[in-house]
This record gives structure tokens, sequence and C-alpha cells, in this order.
């Protein structure tokens, strides 16, 4: 309980001590251009992006940079990273608006309009959320989400190098997962994911591992590294009538970076 009650703090703290030098900038544009691209049904269509739990803007600034349709909502729940975002010299109101706001709190159509987003991506973030509270942050999103929009989901997997390195004492739950720093983590598995996101009214459309080696140089170890990469989308609007619910048929993208 006291490590939920200060999973804010904690997070704001860890942007106090590492400002914007923790992670590297995550190439969307290369690595997943493909997918935002089949988002759209023509080449300059605007696309509406939100970034849940955005973090300092790794994952936002590279796409801004090199997609000039798109707009994007980026929220985090430390104040110090959504400041970050604001400073970032490629932050221009007209392209990105960075707000505060607890996706396990705070309704999302504060900042944002209902029914107005065509992409949410959730990057490394849902593992920072209490496994209870998972299915609260993903109604909250399913808010902002026109009907058929998608959710990109990256994080990690069960049995990935950084939870077989936890010491029992710093195990919380089932794959959850307490660091040093007070912050949390959960692995996740596919089957548990794809029933979250059903229960919270998405339909599963990729949900699929992801291995890697990295090289620790530090430990001089090769490590083997498990990621969950998903997407999943909103359904289209009830049909009424038949009482069936009607599908937007998804358009694959790439799986694996
Ligand atoms: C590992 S970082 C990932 C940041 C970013 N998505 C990226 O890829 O670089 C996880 C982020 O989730 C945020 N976060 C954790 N729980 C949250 C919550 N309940 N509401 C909003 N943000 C949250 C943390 O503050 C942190 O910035």
């Amino acid at each position: 309980m006291k490590l939920e009650k200060e999973a804010k703090k904690n997070w704001d703290l860890f942007y106090k001590r590492n400002t914007t030098n923790f992670f590297k900038d995550r190439h969307w544009t290369t690595r997943e251009f493909e997918e935002l691209r089949a988002c759209r049904e023509f080449e300059d269509q605007k696309l509406v992006l939100l970034e849940a739990g955005c973090g300092v803007g790794n994952c936002i600034f590279p796409l801004i940079e090199e997609d000039l349709h798109i707009f994007v909502y980026a929220c985090d729940f430390s104040p110090r990273a959504v400041e970050f975002v604001k400073k970032n010299p490629l932050y221009h109101p007209e392209r990105c608006c960075a707000f505060q706001c607890d996706l396990t709190k705070d309704n999302l159509t504060e900042n944002v309009p209902e029914g107005s987003v065509d992409v949410v991506t959730l990057i490394f973030v849902l593992s920072a959320v209490h496994p209870d509270k998972m299915k609260l942050a993903l109604e909250n999103i399913s808010k902002v989400l026109k009907p058929g929009g998608v959710v990109l989901f990256r994080d990690y997997g069960l049995y990935d190098h950084a939870m077989l390195r936890f010491k029992s004492a710093s195990k919380l739950g089932d794959n959850f997962y307490v660091r040093q720093d007070g912050t949390r983590s959960y692995f996740f598995s596919k089957e548990f994911l794809a029933k979250l996101f059903e229960e919270a009214g998405f339909q599963s459309v990729v949900n699929e591992y992801v291995l890697r080696e990295t090289v620790n140089k530090k430990e001089g170890l090769c490590v083997a590294r498990v990621f969950l990469q998903s997407k999943f989308i909103k359904p289209a609007n009830l049909q009424t009538g038949s009482g069936l619910l009607s599908y937007k048929s998804s358009k694959e993208g790439k799986q694996e970076d």
C-alpha cells in the first residue's frame, strides 16, 4: 500500500535523479513507422496519437521529427517528466500537448476529447502499474480512442532477464517486483495481457513475445531479454438490430522490430 501511495513520488524522484539521461530515444520512426502508416487511409492523413506514460518523451520526439502529419498528446503522472517534455526544443503546442495525469485515477477526457485519438502507445508503462489497477488505466484510454483505434503495446515479458535478476525479497506478488528506488515492474505473459485487454473491451490483433540478446557490459554478460509486443483495437460502434458487434478489419503491420 505504501508503494502504491508513493508510486507517483518515486517516479518523480527517478526523473529528479536521472533527468533526461536514462532512457534512449525509442526509434518508433524506423521500427514501428509501418504500423503507424498502416493506420492511415491516405498518406497525408493527420494522425492523432496519445503516448500514455510518456516519461521525458523518448518515444514521441523521434516521431514528431519525422512525421509532419501527426499530433501527439503526451501524459505522465510525474510532474518533472511532463516539464522535461515541455522544455524539449521539439515541443511546439501546435504539434504536441503534454499534461500530467495518473492513468489509473484522472479522467483522460479532461485533456483529450472523447473518441478523438487514432493510436495510443503504451511503452513500458503498464508494467509500472499495480496489476489490480491496469484495467482502470485501459478503460480510461479506451474513452479517448476512436472506435476502430489501436493501442500499440510494448513491455517486459515473463522471464525477461530483469525479472530473473530480482531477489525473492523484491517480489510483491505474481510476476510483480519492486526496484531499489521504489518503482515497480510487472512481467507480462501473452495470456494475462490478452485477457486484461479483452476485459477492458479491446480486441487482440497481435500479441507476440520478442526475444533479444543484449550485452550487459557492466556484468560482462550476454543476457536474454523477453518483451511482449502487441496491438489491440477498440471495436467499432455497436450495430443496432442484429445485436452483434461489428469490428473494423485490422490492417496487419510489422510484429517484430
Ligand atoms: C519506463 S517509463 C517509459 C516512458 C516512455 N513511455 C518511454 O518509452 O520512454 C514508465 C513511465 O510510466 C509513468 N507511469 C507509471 N505509472 C503511471 C500512471 N499510473 N499514470 C501515468 N504515468 C505513469 C512513469 O512516470 C514513467 O515515466
